[in-house]
């Protein structure tokens, strides 16, 4: 009794004294959290990126996915903000989808829970592909190739509902993961994956407090902050709760391969890395963050660019109607 009872004192008083541990940053999982009820096939996957490249989702049969999650430029469009149908500009600027699949609350404000309730969202947008579910199940209807794939994939007699298509959406979604990058190999004890000059950013990027929010396996700790970047006049988590404490506050975004998705913050508002940097210091942690220490950070983030998906474009069946 006595040698346990001092034992638990002697942590009680440690833990007491101990600041919390800092916040880690983690290696990338081979796979990202799978819900129970949306298993991964390689059919529903196949489906999944036909479904993610082809226009025919759209009101105008021109935009899809991919227009905005452009595989070919991190899965974004490198825009301020996005253009949607008819060329209209949207509110908010495009983020990558790469490992969005770690990452509960979906957009810039939260707004949908999981990536299976985040796709039907900007195909009925009027600033995305401004389509109705409705028409768009009786489009697909109309390709037989489509018919027999979700057959296939769901087994349903009337499979081609707005739920499957955004399971299988979500499921291809889930294999848009880039493990491997520099920083990768140096959390496993590669100490010559980074660049001097990228370990000392790294040390930097702790030091200052950045992982307060970027943290975990995404470097996002999936929850809300009020950060004043330049030109922000968006009411951010606010238009989804309407608690006047989240106003203007933003779902921290992944940093995993941030070199590739400028510009940056909700509106796009600043082009450079460096730029973003020197604003996060200024406005999350009231600090000065010095050019020189910003390119050093800067170095360090752009270790975080992993392994990109590889796969094979779909051919997409041809059928009018
Ligand atoms: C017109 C451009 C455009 C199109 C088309 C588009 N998106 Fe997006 N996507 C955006 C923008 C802009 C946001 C951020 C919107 C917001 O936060 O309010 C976004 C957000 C997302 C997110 C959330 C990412 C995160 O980090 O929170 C996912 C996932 C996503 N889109 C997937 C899709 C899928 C799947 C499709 C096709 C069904 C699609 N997008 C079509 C522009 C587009
Ligand atoms: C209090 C939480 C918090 C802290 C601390 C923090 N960030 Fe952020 N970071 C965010 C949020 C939230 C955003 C999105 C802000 C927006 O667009 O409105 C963001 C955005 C960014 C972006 C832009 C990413 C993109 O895709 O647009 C970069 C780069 C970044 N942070 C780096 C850093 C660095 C470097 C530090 C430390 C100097 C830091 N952050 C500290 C929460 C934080």
């Amino acid at each position: 009794m006595r040698p346990l009872f001092l034992a638990v004192l002697v942590s009680a008083l440690l833990s007491a004294s101990v600041p919390a541990w800092p916040a880690e940053i983690e290696p990338l999982p081979a796979l990202p959290p799978i819900p129970a009820d949306n298993s991964m096939t390689p059919q529903k996957i196949e489906l999944g990126k036909m479904l993610f490249f082809d226009p025919r989702l759209s009101g105008s049969k021109w935009i899809s996915c991919a227009t905005c999650h452009n595989p070919a430029m991190g899965y974004t469009d490198r825009l301020p903000r996005a253009l949607g149908h008819a060329m209209s500009e949207g509110p908010r600027n495009t983020p990558t989808i790469l490992n969005a699949a770690f990452i509960k609350a979906q957009f810039w404000d939260g707004r949908a829970d999981g990536l299976e309730a985040q796709a039907l969202g900007p195909i009925q947008a009027d600033v995305e592909m401004k389509q109705t579910l409705t028409q768009m199940v009786n489009n697909l209807k109309q390709v037989p190739e489509y018919v027999t794939r979700f057959k296939e994939v769901f087994g349903e007699t009337d499979p081609i509902t707005p739920g499957n298509i955004a399971k299988a959406i979500a499921t291809f979604e889930r294999t848009l993961i880039t493990p491997d990058s520099p920083f990768d190999r140096y959390l496993r004890g590669d100490k010559l994956a980074l660049s001097r000059d990228a370990r000392e950013g790294y040390r930097l990027f702790q030091e200052k407090g950045c992982t307060a929010c970027h943290n975990g396996p995404v470097l996002s700790d999936g929850n809300f902050h009020h950060i004043k970047v330049p030109g922000s006049v968006d009411e951010g988590r606010f238009k989804v709760t309407k608690n006047p404490a989240d106003l203007s506050a933003f779902r921290t975004p992944t940093l995993r391969n941030v070199e590739l998705t400028a510009p940056y913050f909700n509106n796009g508002s600043v082009n450079t890395l460096e730029g973003a940097v020197v604003v996060m210091g200024n406005e999350a942690l009231n600090t000065n963050i010095s050019r020189k220490d910003a390119v050093l950070i800067a170095d360090f983030l752009r270790s975080l660019t992993g392994t990109m998906p590889k796969f094979d474009y779909p051919d997409l069946p041809y059928t009018r109607y």
